[in-house]
């Protein structure tokens, strides 16, 4: 096998539209950009018919972000399809992607359409796509549960219609790779036209299961891989581009395959991907979980001292996983703390990378040393940074075995410091209702984790908490050596990003005491 395979992320659409992974235009655009760093070919931006905010992003990415092409989803309707077209159009390069599903239990149940009408409303569809945009992308979602001739029968119609790409999406993971591989191999044998558009794969992971299925897909043939970062997706997720693009490079006996990714750009996305939403990946994931390349048992570790080949497949280096144990300390520079970013594979602004220096001497102030992990961790509270309505100047807290716990905090806002003391069931529940008398909300908290960043009692931690107030989530990221410091800074970015996204402004006082 030679060639190319393109990788089309849909972390933004299809990713985003899972529970919990929900993001901000703002958050999306900072992601999208990411993803053309790391040299994705094809970004799903969105779904724009869904919402006015899904439509703003997706236009927004359109506009802004230049290297892949830009895709939005829509439905066969022509309200849909106008509607996408409406949102990408500025795109450099733009793509439509328009789906029905092709499964008996679709039409039937869901659909409430016949074969028929689904063949004609697909046609109709990829021809008014075509007449707007330069590329049309066609999926039969439910392919896998699909009946092979109707399937062919669509695919066909589809390409006759004006499609560039034929996508065949095994929508609920059913899929198992082998079937998945030969039913490539029978659409591209049996449909007339698909050797003049490019095969595309698309496989949840419902049975854990994707990252296999995609594969046979490509060695059938497919030169389009669709997924997510981190695997993010409806319920169990889409597959994780981070393991696809590494099976492919690791193993070039195998694929003979390239991607036109930077690999070493993976960790960067992933860990953007958990800092803007707040959802970190597991331990033991593949390529990005925090053990992919720790050796803990001995054997391992004599082995990996010898030759880091006996135990590791892949470098992390190659995705970009910060290796340099240059520890970084109070005397070391903004070019150190640069460095170590960059071989992280972050390239930061000048103002983040003032505020991740700032964030960095504060901590040094406190530790001897800093840890690659540890600067990583700040650095990504500060790429996921909302505006700072409010900032945490000052706090105190007491608590004791037998005591109500108490805090006393001081915010301020436009120049002005407000304090206020609360009590609570526990130190960070009445650290959080102090903020909440000054912010004048009450927020439901939905989650809140710390964790250490690195191991030792001196180490950061870090605190992620989601707050709710109404329909609204946000995400609130901070890391500190005092736990509770990181705790407050993370409530009061998650309440600034709710403020952002309400257009609230800056208030100047705050609540009576
Ligand atoms: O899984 C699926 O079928 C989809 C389609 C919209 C491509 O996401
Ligand atoms: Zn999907």
């Amino acid at each position: 096998m030679t060639g190319r395979v393109a990788i089309f992320d849909t972390t933004l659409r299809d990713g985003e539209q899972s529970p919990g992974f929900s993001m901000t235009p703002e958050e999306k655009l900072e992601m999208a950009r990411q993803l053309a760093r790391l040299g994705v070919d094809v970004i799903e931006a969105g779904f724009p018919i869904s919402s006015p905010g899904e439509f703003e992003a997706a236009r927004r990415v359109a506009r802004e972000v230049s290297g892949p092409t830009i895709c939005v989803l829509a439905r066969t309707s022509p309200q849909d399809i106008e509607r996408a077209w409406e949102a990408v159009q500025p795109a450099e390069r733009a793509r439509i992607h328009t789906f029905i599903a092709t499964s008996p239990i679709h039409m039937a149940r869901k659909l409430r359409m016949s074969p028929e009408a689904v063949l004609m409303s697909a046609t109709d569809a990829v021809r008014l796509a075509r007449r707007l945009a330069p590329e049309v992308e066609f999926s039969a979602e439910d392919a896998t549960r699909s009946e092979l001739e109707f399937l062919c029968r669509v695919f066909e119609a589809a390409i006759n219609a004006g499609a560039t790409v034929i996508n065949i999406p095994d929508t609920v993971g059913y899929a198992q790779p082998e079937e998945y591989g030969d039913l490539v191999r029978a659409l591209m044998t049996r449909v007339p036209g698909m050797d003049r558009v490019t095969i595309s794969v698309h496989c949840h992971n419902d049975l854990g299961l994707a990252t296999a299925t995609t594969l046979a897909g490509v060695r059938a043939g497919a030169r389009q891989v669709e997924g997510t970062i981190n695997g993010i997706g409806e319920r169990a997720g889409n597959v994780a581009l981070e393991e696809v693009i590494m099976a492919i490079r690791t193993r070039p006996d195998l694929y003979g395959l390239t991607t036109g990714v930077d690999s070493t750009r993976i960790f960067a996305t992933s860990r953007l991907l958990c800092a803007l939403t707040g959802i970190d990946v597991q331990p033991n994931k593949a390529v990005v979980g925090a053990n992919a390349f720790a050796h803990e048992a001995g054997i391992h570790q004599h082995g990996v001292l010898a030759d880091r080949r006996t135990y590791e497949i892949m470098t992390p280096e190659s995705i970009g996983l910060p290796t340099n144990r240059l520890v970084l300390g109070k005397h070391s520079g903004r070019h150190a703390l640069q460095a170590a970013l960059e071989g992280a594979g972050f390239r930061l602004t000048r103002e983040e990378l003032d505020r991740a220096y700032q964030r960095f001497k504060d901590v040094c102030d406190r530790k001897k040393t800093v840890l690659p992990e540890e600067v990583v961790a700040l650095v990504e509270e500060e790429i996921a940074a909302p505006p700072r309505t409010w900032e945490l100047r000052r706090f105190a807290v007491t608590t004791g075995s037998g005591m109500l716990p108490s805090a006393s905090v001081t915010l301020t806002t436009g120049g002005i410091e407000t304090e206020r003391s609360r009590t609570g069931d526990g130190p960070v529940n009445a650290l959080f209702e102090a903020i909440n008398a000054i912010v004048a909300l009450s927020p439901a908290l939905v989650d809140y984790t710390v964790r250490a960043v690195a191991g030792g009692a001196e180490a950061v931690g870090e605190a992620v908490v989601r707050i709710r107030l109404d329909h609204d989530l946000a995400v609130g990221r901070a890391s500190s050596t005092d736990i509770l410091e990181a705790s407050g800074r993370a409530y009061v970015a998650a309440i600034n990003k709710l403020l952002a996204r309400r257009g609230v402004p800056v208030a100047a006082g705050g609540t009576p005491a």
